[in-house]
């Protein structure tokens, strides 16, 4: 048996060896450094998570893991890595589709008829791997091609490098665009030639409005962002914020929307009862007053 072999089987001796203690303290590094909630159930979950880290790393358990994190060089090269592996990036094109007809149907007529010269910003805070990005850009280059005029330009920031990464290549599997309307693929999308690894690439026009940067939205303030956007989707992050962090992100966001512009979130987010600058509009979308 050859040293890698021996190696994960003494590893799979103290799989299940994620204490209480040891999980404790991730769960609540995690939850003070990105205001991600990790309850007590999503112990195994974790363990299954940072084994991958561990073995990668060749070390012995999830204490010696848990020390190496903590200190001075894991604050600094493990860092990106635990956040890939503990953050939640599911998304999808053409995700919860109503928010980008009202995008095409209000948003952007709206913007249009009272707009100088301006490109119309917009947001997309905790973006994950680009498909909610790329569902703007086909839904902006769609009415720019209406409204030759129309400028556009998009942010996509999350905390996860690995994400951002995907984001910027902008390479999907096949089974992932079935959503996109065919006349859509075929005007934005290039599919690779390889029989065995069949999988689309954006075109470039889908990318050449589009730049991408790491923002922890637990931050104190976003200074690394300096704009005024004219709408900000926040879908499907802030369900793992508990009630005071959502409230205090949604400010931090509000202050980079204008006035008159609209704020998207999940269909399983709410703002109901909070201190913020958002007018409700219609179920899951806001304008800031
Ligand atoms: C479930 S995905 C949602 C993606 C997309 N917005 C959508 O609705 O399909 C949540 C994303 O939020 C990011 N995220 C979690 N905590 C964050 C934080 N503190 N700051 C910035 N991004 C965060 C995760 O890395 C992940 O990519």
């Amino acid at each position: 048996m050859d040293r890698d072999k021996i190696y994960s089987k003494e590893l799979d001796c103290f799989k299940a060896e994620l204490s209480s203690k040891d999980f404790d303290a991730f769960s609540n590094f995690i939850y003070s450094e990105f205001g991600i909630k990790m309850p007590a159930v999503k112990r195994i979950m974790l363990q299954g998570r940072l084994l991958k880290r561990i073995r990668h790393l060749k070390m012995k358990s999830y204490g010696e893991y848990k020390d190496y994190l903590f200190s001075k060089e894991g604050q600094k090269e493990e860092i990106f890595n635990f956040l890939n592996v503990v953050t939640t990036n599911k998304t999808d094109f053409y995700r919860e589709p109503i928010h980008f007809d009202f995008l095409k149907s209000k948003v952007l007529p709206e913007f249009n008829a009272k707009a100088g010269h301006e490109p119309f910003k917009i947001w997309s805070a905790g973006c994950s791997s680009g498909e909610e990005l790329y569902t703007m850009s086909i839904t902006l280059n769609e009415y720019k091609r209406e409204n030759p005029t129309f400028k556009f330009s998009i942010l996509g920031t999350d905390i996860s490098q690995n994400v951002l990464g995907k984001a910027a290549k902008g390479v999907y599997p096949m089974n992932k665009v079935d959503i996109i309307p065919l006349e859509l693929k075929k005007k934005y999308l290039l599919k690779s030639k390889s029989k065995e690894n069949q999988t689309v690439k954006v075109r470039p026009e889908l990318q050449s409005s589009l730049s991408l940067k790491y923002l922890n939205l637990m931050d104190a303030s976003y200074s690394n962002i300096t704009e005024k956007f004219d709408a900000i989707f926040c879908r499907n992050v802030l369900i793992y914020f508990d009630r005071a962090t959502q409230e205090s992100v949604i400010n931090k966001l509000s202050s980079h929307l204008k006035t008159g512009g609209y704020f998207f979130i999940g269909h399983s987010e709410s703002l109901t009862g909070m201190d913020v600058p958002l007018e409700h509009i219609k179920p899951t979308i806001f304008r800031k007053k």
